[in-house]
């Protein structure tokens, strides 16, 4: 099973072949479910330890986990993938061009923050939907506006891990995966 530099698992549209090690080229078999990009933010890596009375108990392995079993359901594939740097997300979201039939995002702080993010974004015109834990509307009026929000067709915050399933739920909904 493939893992990426974060140590986090990738859930990659092509299925190893047996006896095959993770870098090499016998990923030959194209799975036919299609994938969808769950990126994560800074200090999501912290989940479960972090605040938990603003994010919960849950680790973000939780948080895959709980995707890949849903995404599974929706006859949809995952590539979960968490980094605290701000040209790693956007690096992912480019390489999603052409790869990914959508993306989940929790942008974390550079939701507030990032142009980078958000012409990334815009530049992969791939459907997005935007993810946070907390009600970021109830926090800080620094945390109330969204550069991710311009890029997406909908935003769910305040849900905890569950907004990660109705993201989910609505991707299949809006690119009609067999599941949906
Ligand atoms: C967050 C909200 C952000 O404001 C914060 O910086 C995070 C997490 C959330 O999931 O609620 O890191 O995106």
């Amino acid at each position: 099973m493939p893992v990426s530099s974060t140590g986090m698992t990738l859930w990659r549209a092509f299925s190893q072949e047996p006896g095959c090690p993770a870098d090499s080229s016998c990923y030959k078999t194209p799975m036919s479910d299609p994938v969808i990009l769950v990126v994560n933010g800074p200090n999501l890596n912290m989940l479960g330890t972090r605040q938990p009375e603003l994010y919960g108990h849950e680790s973000l392995a939780d948080v895959e986990s709980l995707c890949l079993a849903h995404a599974a359901s929706l006859g949809l594939a995952i590539d979960f993938r968490q980094s605290n740097h701000e040209g790693d997300l956007v690096d992912w979201i480019q390489q999603a061009k052409g790869v990914a039939a959508g993306i989940v995002i929790n942008a974390g702080a550079y939701t507030h923050t990032s142009v980078a993010i958000l012409d990334a974004l815009l530049s992969v015109s791939l459907p997005t939907i935007e993810v946070h834990l907390s009600n970021i509307h109830q926090r800080e009026e620094f945390r109330h506006h969204s550069y991710v929000s311009k890029a997406a067709k909908g935003m769910i915050c305040g849900l905890g891990s569950h907004g990660y399933v109705l993201a989910l739920d609505a991707l299949a909904k809006l690119i009609g995966s067999k599941g949906a």
